[in-house]
């Protein structure tokens, strides 16, 4: 048995947890991080790949975006393909100059990871049985397994940044806390592949047989996505059978620019809108994941994780620098805020592109999109949200 202390305890490395536990130490505020998977998972998973400009000054501030610097793609609008026609959408033109930049979470998450631990952060991989204890004392603590050994951390407070399928949201008392979620008929079919980009920005593509989504990773690597049935069987997707769909569903607005090469990733991804209210009890604070999901077709979910922990980061440093606890009384509702606003935006991107196999509403939402791509004020407020609400 070990015991020992922190200020603040962390259960969860993404992007959450890295960032909030880095951001903390430039505050001179100690934590540690608790992850359940060892670092090779960690860094090998595949995720989403826009960052609002709101998160890349954190990830400035975290003293982490030297590559991002140099390797980040600066995108200054996307494209909606619709009826075999690409419509190009200009941000900076429509929110005064703002734009997007692409780099993929899983080199976040690597460059997070590589500043905790050349710093010295408290960062444990494989931590096992991660439980929490009296969070509605001034002396919360988290037990856990590592290497072996039986550890015990009294904390002053305990952030919950594991994620939709971690445990510290079921510590919120269910009579004190409402989940709200809707689950969509359909999942992306999502592809990583040394191929390159069909366009210098991302075509977000509505077509009767669904929806498609050409992203990047680099100029050499492709992020391609196809809407799917939620229980796809990837077994019945080769990889010429992915290329030919994509080809098809892209068509005239750029499918003869779609260049195969290999598959490096191929998964199904389901498509939820979740969120949990309040995002806290006692002295545990729920960021990222852990207490919200939005589909991922605005490009919200790492770029709120961000936000959530901008807001906590500065509750924590006010409460240490002088026991001022109205950061952490209002965090709750102050993330909320955010997070819904995005909510609203994901739900609405995700309804406008995808067939629901529904008449009527695919009706009403083909609609939509036609009057959205004819009107540069629908356009304006598509662009304003997707370039990242202010923090
Ligand atoms: N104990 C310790 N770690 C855990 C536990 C547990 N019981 N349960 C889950 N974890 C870890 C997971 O292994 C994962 O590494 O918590 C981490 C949660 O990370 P994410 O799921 O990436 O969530 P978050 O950091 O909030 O980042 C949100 O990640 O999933 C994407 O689309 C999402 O872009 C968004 C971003
Ligand atoms: C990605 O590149 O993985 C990506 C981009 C935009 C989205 C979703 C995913 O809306």
């Amino acid at each position: 048995m070990k015991r020992w202390r922190t200020q603040v305890g962390i259960v969860g490395a993404g992007p959450a947890g890295l960032l909030l536990s880095q951001l903390l130490a430039t505050r001179g505020i100690d934590s540690i991080v608790l992850e359940r998977r060892d670092r090779a998972y960690v860094e090998g998973r595949v995720r989403a790949g826009v960052l609002e400009q709101g998160t890349i000054d954190l990830l400035h501030e975290a003293g982490v975006a030297e590559r991002l610097d140099r390797e980040g793609l600066r995108h200054h609008g996307i494209s909606i393909a619709l009826h075999g026609q690409r419509h190009p959408i200009d941000f900076p033109a429509l929110t005064g100059g703002k734009s997007i930049t692409v780099y993929g979470q899983t080199e976040v998450t690597k460059d997070l990871i590589a500043a905790r631990l050349s710093r010295g952060g408290d960062l444990r991989f494989e931590a096992e049985s991660v439980t929490l204890h009296d969070l509605d004392t001034e002396r919360p603590s988290l037990s856990f397994e590592h290497e072996g050994d039986y550890h015990e951390i009294t904390c002053d407070f305990i952030a919950g940044c594991d994620g939709y399928h971690g445990v510290c949201r079921g510590y919120l008392p269910p009579d004190k806390a409402a989940a709200l979620e809707r689950d969509y008929p359909f999942a992306w079919l999502g592809i990583l592949a040394d191929a390159p980009p069909v366009d210098e920005n991302l075509i977000y593509c509505r077509h009767e047989r669904g929806f498609a989504l050409f992203s990047m990773r680099s100029r050499t690597r492709s992020r391609h996505y196809l809407q799917c049935r939620p229980d796809e069987n990837l077994q019945e997707w080769s990889d010429d059978r992915i290329w030919s769909e994509l080809r098809t569903r892209l068509g005239k607005a750029g499918g003869d620019a779609l260049q195969p090469g290999p598959l490096l990733e191929k998964s199904v991804t389901p498509m939820r809108s979740f969120v949990v209210e309040p995002l806290r009890h006692g002295r545990l604070f729920l960021a990222g994941d852990s207490g919200h999901i939005v589909p991922p077709t605005g490009a919200k979910g790492l770029n709120l994780a961000a936000s959530d922990v901008h807001y906590l980061v500065e509750a924590l440093d006010s409460w240490y620098r002088a026991k001022d606890a109205r950061g952490l009384d209002a965090y709750s509702a102050t993330a909320l805020a955010r997070v819904w606003k995005a909510q609203r935006f994901s739900w609405w991107m995700t309804s406008l592109l995808h067939v629901f196999g529904d008449g009527f509403q695919d009706r009403i939402h083909l609609a939509e999109l036609e009057y959205l791509l004819s009107s540069k004020a629908a356009l304006a407020t598509l662009a304003e949200n997707y370039v990242g609400l202010p923090f």
